[in-house]
């Protein structure tokens, strides 16, 4: 193995260095890739340096995520400790089902759960664990429900007329989940929202009332902390007061937002979290952990292990269940996603952390007064949020953004809002300033100068 950790250091060393003098690299067409790359897969194996060279090769063609010019998804920013963290747990190769195969791993998870809870605001006996992306921790959400207001449908499938409700704007995983869980797709009503892009609470509470007295059984509500078009907080203090007045499940699918609870400063983004059913969240969004960590908290515990907990002999050979998290997991075989975020946590504390956070408002707030005070823009998006939204001149956003992708000088997508599309610039990215955006919206601006002038 040492050989391969120089093999590594070699190859990481050469990425570093591409890194940092090309930014994102320029896309190979998927059909051309095997005129670049050696990747065909032989009977007879190869000699080291050969494969040494194809690897090498592959990586350095590969999408550079962690360069000052990827905005293109909601995940951005190398922090060293965090990737010694994951490297390590490679190495280790746990699996995080039992203290006996997880040893302190299992104690590392734990930490980060309880203060994941307390910075929620919940109070008793929590419980959580940690999944493989929001999308799972969100299902994870819908089955508790599902199991809580359905005893039977583990058992039987479903038998009562439930109803859950999210809005518009939130991550589709919501409507896949539906149909995972055999609820069905229809059985999701989709709520509009506000002109910011928050569910409309007026609109959800008339949804729910319709559905009762239609004799169906309002189960879920699916809020969004930090919406993943317009990066739009839900008012979660109305929800919890439906929540309560209906008695329905409150999730707050906080992937991407719900990174808040660790910044004074924007912590009120979320109030009224502390009075949800369950609360989840992305580290490796807005936390500067690698993909993927993502995190599930609920203040019923006892709901956790209804869910998915299973008998399996070959699996839990001693240890009680608190210890033994594959009993609250909806994996078997789980990895080790806590060590990357412990050893970010652990090295720069929660104070850290705060300012990971804080700097992604503030870069965005940067972006998005340059956008405001430039008359060729058009701004779509709002304050306290980390999207920044907007259109140059009459430049079409798709065209834009693939432009920049073609060429290799920016990776940054699209969304759509009502009516509108327009670019989405994401700032998850904690080690860019300021010049950054000034070098993000300096290439844009060129490349959209480039488009108009081929169009005459
Ligand atoms: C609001 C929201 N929820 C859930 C998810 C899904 O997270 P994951 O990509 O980890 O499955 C996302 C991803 O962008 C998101 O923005």
């Amino acid at each position: 193995m040492k050989e391969e950790l120089k093999r590594f250091a070699k190859i990481a060393g050469k990425l570093l260095d591409a890194e940092k003098e090309e930014g994102v690299v320029a896309p190979v067409p998927y059909e051309e890739l095997d005129k670049y790359l050696n990747l065909e897969l032989s009977d007879e194996g190869i000699s080291d340096d050969v494969f040494e060279e194809a690897l090498t090769a592959l990586v350095l063609r590969t999408p550079r995520t962690q360069t000052k010019s990827f905005f293109n998804q909601l995940f951005a920013g190398r922090r060293d400790k965090a990737y010694l963290g994951e490297l390590l747990a490679v190495l280790l190769n746990n699996s995080m089902y039992t203290y006996k195969v997880g040893g302190p791993m299992i104690r590392v998870e734990k930490l980060i759960l309880n203060k994941i809870s307390e910075l929620i605001g919940f109070e008793g006996d929590t419980e959580g664990t940690i999944a493989p992306g929001g999308s799972i921790t969100n299902y994870m959400a819908m089955l508790m429900a599902r199991d809580r207001y359905d005893e039977n449908a583990k058992l039987t499938g479903i038998k009562k007329a439930l109803v859950a409700y999210t809005s518009e704007e939130c991550h589709y995983s919501v409507a896949k989940n539906a149909a995972f869980c055999g609820l069905g797709r229809d059985n999701v009503r989709v709520v509009e929202s506000d002109m910011h892009g928050r569910m409309r609470i007026d609109i959800l509470e008339k949804y729910i009332q319709e559905d009762i007295a239609s004799g169906k059984k309002p189960f879920l509500i699916n809020a969004t902390a930090g919406t993943t078009v317009l990066g739009s907080f839900d008012d979660l203090e109305a929800i919890a007061d439906l929540r309560d007045r209906y008695d329905v499940w409150m999730h707050v699918d906080a992937a991407y937002g719900g990174s808040v609870i660790f910044s004074e400063k924007y912590r009120h983004l979320v109030r009224g979290a502390d009075r949800s059913d369950s609360f989840s969240i992305n580290a490796h969004k807005m936390l500067a952990t690698p993909v993927s960590c993502s995190i599930i908290i609920t203040q019923h515990k006892e709901c956790l292990y209804d869910s998915f907990s299973n008998e399996a002999s070959y699996l839990y050979q001693g240890d009680q269940d608190e210890i033994n998290p594959g009993k609250i997991s909806i994996q078997c075989g789980r990895r080790n996603d806590a060590l990357k975020f412990w050893a970010l946590w652990k090295s720069i504390g929660t104070k850290g952390i705060a300012d990971i956070v804080e700097k992604q408002f503030a870069m965005a707030d940067y972006a998005r007064s340059y956008v405001e005070k430039n008359s060729d823009y058009t701004l779509y998006s709002f304050e306290n949020s980390v999207n920044i939204c907007f259109n140059y001149k009459d430049v079409p956003a798709e065209e834009l953004c693939a432009e920049l992708y073609r060429k290799g000088r920016i990776m940054v997508g699209y969304g759509h809002f009502k009516n509108d599309s327009f670019v989405r610039l994401v700032s998850v990215n904690h080690g860019t300033d300021q010049t950054d955006y000034d070098a993000f919206f300096k290439q844009l601006e060129l490349t959209a100068g480039e488009i108009i002038a081929n169009r005459s």
